[in-house]
């Protein structure tokens, strides 16, 4: 296979084409022209390969580049093309909430679909997501990326900013034998939230290290706020770790003042303490693309 990384999403391609055995990997060619409009150009002939493009779509640029990537990659001659879109933007709005809404997540589904033979994503907001695709589309999950950089760093308790995130957690404490509890959230508006501890608390956190465990950090509002109440009850050290770290404006620095570190996997590129989703996209490449 050969693996081209988009802009969005350089770093993470070539971490899955070492996994990949050190497949040939490559960035295209990209500049904008006087009207605005992308231009890009990949290099080398792909006729009778299996190509990979990995670019999330955190932005409707993003998205554009995948669009004329596709095309580009077919153009060369391509066998099947594997599209990995680690974080899938507009997936929030899996649904139609209210009357002359878009089904966003559907309508991008439709359009990464066109140019690609099978598709990758990692930890969606929904999975109604899936059912969206015609095509083979595939999910992967950052929990077992997780396990693996938690074993070199000692957490006594995991912690789910609210119930919605409580079964993601709970996977991951399985896997690593620890307790995990979920916090009580109320979204006041986009960007506050108010926090509670349940009535029960199965673990006692006192001294304890405990990783807020949640899939998207976005503005910051929801782990800042957990962060503070675990402290407040004696959390001896605090990490925020997400799968999807948007870190929008201040975040980052906001979050760094009530916690002692930031993990985030690969997804998107930021400042936060890398844990890579690579082998486990690989290994979806390997077993579940190749084969579908
Ligand atoms: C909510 O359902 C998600 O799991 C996250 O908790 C949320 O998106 C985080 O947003 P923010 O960082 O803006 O509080």
């Amino acid at each position: 296979m050969h693996v081209i990384g988009g802009s969005a999403s350089t770093d993470l391609a070539e971490r899955i084409s070492r996994e990949l055995g050190n497949s040939p990997f490559s960035v295209p060619f990209l500049k904008r022209f006087p009207d605005g409009e992308l231009y890009l150009r990949v290099g080398g002939n792909f006729k009778d390969e299996d190509v990979v493009i990995v670019q999330s779509t955190r932005t409707d640029q993003d998205l554009l580049e995948l669009l004329l990537l596709q095309d580009a990659v077919r153009e060369g001659g391509a066998r099947r093309i594997f599209v990995v879109v680690p974080y899938f933007g507009y997936g929030r709005q899996d649904r139609r909430f209210f009357p002359g809404e878009p089904v966003s997540a559907r309508a991008l589904a439709h359009h990464v679909e066109l140019g690609a033979d099978a598709v990758v994503m990692v930890d969606l907001h929904s999975p109604l997501t899936l059912e969206h695709f015609h095509k083979p589309a595939f999910e992967a999950s950052a929990i077992p990326a997780f396990a693996r950089q938690v074993r070199q760093r000692p957490v006594d308790v995991l912690v789910s900013p609210d119930k919605g995130g409580a079964d993601r957690v709970r996977r991951l404490a399985d896997i690593l034998g620890k307790p995990w509890f979920a916090l009580e959230k109320k979204r006041i508006d986009s960007e506050r939230v108010e926090l509670r501890f349940p009535d029960a608390v199965p673990a006692d956190i006192r001294g304890k290290q405990v990783t807020i465990f949640d899939d998207v950090i976005s503005t910051g509002g929801t782990v800042v706020e957990a962060a503070k109440l675990l402290r407040d009850h004696g959390a001896g050290a605090v990490t925020a770790a997400c799968t999807h770290g948007l870190f929008l404006r201040d975040a980052f620095e906001r979050i760094k003042a009530v916690t002692d570190a930031i993990y985030a996997t690969d997804t998107l590129q930021n400042g936060a303490l890398k844990v890579s989703v690579a082998p486990d996209v690989a290994r979806l490449l390997e077993k579940d693309c190749a084969r579908a």
